[in-house]
C-alpha cells in the first residue's frame, strides 16, 4: 500500500513555526514514527510552499497510489486549483489540519478543497495525518466519492 503525504506552504517550518499552535516537534521527527507505526505502508511525503507543484505532485501520485493525506496550510481556504486537482485524480484524497480550524480566525473556517475529499481531519495536532492513515489503512472497500 502506498500513501502520500503533502504539506503545503509554511510547514516545513513545524517545530519552529507558532508552537503554541502547531507544537514543537518537526515534521521529519514525527514521520519517523509514523513510518515506525505503520510498517507495511510505503508512506511517502512531499512538502512544497508553491501551489503549483502541490498540484504537479497530486497529478503524479494520484492516479497510482491508495490514498493522498493533504494539509493544503492556507491553500485550504483559496485554492480552487487545488479543488479541481482533487477532482481529477482517483485516489482518495483526505485533508488534515494540525490545529482546529473552527476555533481559529473566520477566514480559517471555510475550505475550498474539503467539497473534494473524502474527509477532513482537523484539530489533533499531528495525530492528525496517523488518524488519516488509520482510515486509508483500514477501510474494506468502502466507495468514496470522487
Ligand atoms: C493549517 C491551518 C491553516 O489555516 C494554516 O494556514 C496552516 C496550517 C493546520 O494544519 O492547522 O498553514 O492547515
Amino acid at each position: 500500500m502506498k500513501i502520500q503525504i503533502i504539506n503545503g506552504p509554511n510547514l516545513n517550518l513545524l517545530g519552529k513555526r507558532e508552537p503554541g499552535i502547531y507544537g514543537s516537534e518537526s515534521f521529519e521527527s514525527f514521520l519517523e514514527a509514523l513510518r515506525q507505526r505503520f510498517v507495511d505502508v510505503q508512506i511517502d511525503f512531499y512538502q512544497s510552499n508553491v501551489e503549483g507543484e502541490l498540484i504537479d505532485k497530486m497529478q503524479e501520485v494520484g492516479f497510482e497510489y491508495d490514498g493522498i493525506v493533504l494539509n493544503a496550510g492556507a491553500y485550504t481556504h483559496t485554492s480552487i486549483a487545488l479543488q479541481d486537482c482533487i477532482r481529477s485524480v482517483t485516489c482518495p484524497v483526505i485533508e488534515v489540519h494540525i490545529s482546529n480550524v473552527y476555533q481559529r480566525e473566520s477566514f480559517r473556517h471555510h475550505s475550498m478543497i474539503s467539497c473534494a475529499c473524502i474527509g477532513v481531519i482537523a484539530g489533533f495536532g499531528l495525530e492528525s495525518y496517523q488518524l488519516a492513515i488509520e482510515y486509508l489503512t483500514t477501510r474494506v472497500s468502502r466507495p468514496h466519492r470522487a
